[in-house]
């Protein structure tokens, strides 16, 4: 089975020998077998022809961080937000993460994968292709490896991709609250290991924040799952210099994420080590706050930048990428080219796989979408309005 598409107004992606994004005009892709087999002015025939009337390509977004394993989302902790209560407020008074849990745990398997199904339905209307999918609202042993089930099961039957991560370091769960470190050895001893074993998630990611995880137990966390074989990520210096993204650093975590207080001296250890800074506009934006992470900076210093959506049940209710990149633009400065980067190629690279998706390029999956209008600057532009004409995942054309 193949397909030409004909008649693009304007292709924009990553281009890895260029090492840069670039906008093509006058441009035709062939897809066969699922892959892009040929990008030019006149490409070879195909079975089928799709007319892009003149419309903008993009890649497919990857989101490369997400919380959509729980079942009922806490628009309270929102009210008691617009009531002056913070994140912090609310957590202390039993609200936050922590309330998650009880219904995850409850749930059976066939629920929770309705509940994940129907969210990737959303996802993937809105042009994403590919999401990294966290655990973390079950915090037993049990109810993770049930979370990683779903995640699996989901993908299985999705077109959309899924890359699990195991995240059992996203809250002290209430039956450990006096004796932390218990739950600590837990993770490392029991968790990570059965993870391993059931060979689901990629990555391992722990909240490294006042009131979570302190750095001497994510540090001990992270070793663990790297000592098993997983990749690390770590929610880092969102509510305060705490030194995430400096453990990101020693450890050579992938990706160290949120940095919306990260210093100057730590974002040099990141960019001295490679880790990517994976910045989540929408938190800020849902939170109320304005204290949105110094990208300007980052960008000075070179750290290499990846968007997402962050989408979990309270601090941010968001699933469109393209939204992401509007927020990104507006109140983070960044152009639109970076920000499309930034929320597929290199978002891919954070996930470990730029080598097949994140692109438009020969030898890549065909993971595309046919936006319903012609530049890629009307993506920032629109704010809230991005209509999509098709999307092709692996070559299957889906609507
Ligand atoms: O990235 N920080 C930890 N996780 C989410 C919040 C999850 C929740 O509030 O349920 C975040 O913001
Ligand atoms: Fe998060």
């Amino acid at each position: 089975m193949s397909l030409k598409l004909i008649n693009i107004g304007e292709l924009v992606t990553y281009n890895s020998e260029k090492k840069s994004m670039v906008i093509l005009k006058d441009i035709e892709i062939a897809i066969e077998n699922g892959k892009i087999s040929d990008i030019g002015t006149l490409v070879g025939d195909c079975d089928e022809i799709l007319d892009c009337k003149k419309k903008l390509i993009t890649p497919g977004y990857i989101d490369s961080h997400t919380h959509p394993v729980f079942v009922n989302s806490r628009y309270n902790d929102f009210f008691d937000r617009l009531s002056g209560l913070t994140y912090k407020n609310i957590q202390e008074k039993g609200g936050g993460i922590i309330s998650s849990i009880k219904d995850v745990r409850k749930a059976s398997y066939k629920k929770l994968i309705r509940c994940v199904k129907d969210r990737m339905d959303r996802f993937i209307n809105m042009g994403t292709t590919t999401v990294e999918c966290k655990t973390g609202y079950g915090l037993s042993l049990e109810s993770e490896l049930k979370s990683l089930d779903v995640l699996d099961k989901v993908n299985s039957i999705h077109e959309i991709d899924i890359i699990a991560t195991f995240m059992g370091a996203h809250a002290i769960p209430p039956e450990y609250t006096n004796n932390r470190s218990d739950y600590v050895k837990i993770i490392c001893d029991d968790m990570i290991p059965s993870v391993k074993k059931q060979g689901i998630a990629i990555f391992n990611d722990v909240f490294c924040e006042e009131g979570y995880f302190s750095i001497e137990e994510s540090r001990k966390i992270m070793l663990t799952a790297k000592l098993h074989g997983l990749f690390n990520r770590i929610h880092a210096d969102e509510f305060n210099d705490f030194g995430g993204g400096e453990l990101a650093a020693e450890t050579h975590a992938i990706s160290a994420d949120h940095l919306m207080n990260i210093s100057e001296k730590n974002i040099e250890k990141m960019v001295d080590n490679g880790v990517i800074g994976t910045l989540l506009p929408g938190t800020t934006f849902s939170l109320g706050i304005n204290n949105y992470a110094p990208y300007k900076k980052m960008k000075e210093m070179g750290l290499e930048i990846a968007l997402a959506t962050d989408y979990n049940p309270g601090s941010c209710n968001i699933k469109s990428m393209s939204f992401i990149i509007s927020l990104a633009c507006i109140f983070l400065g960044m152009n639109p080219l970076d920000a499309i980067k930034a929320a597929t190629y290199t978002s891919a690279k954070s996930l470990l796989i730029d080598k097949v998706t994140g692109s438009i390029e020969v030898g890549k999956n065909s993971d595309i979408v046919v936006w319903d209008f012609d530049s890629h600057i009307k993506i920032p532009f629109m704010v809230t309005n991005h209509p999509i004409k098709h999307i092709i995942k692996s070559g299957k054309l889906l609507n």
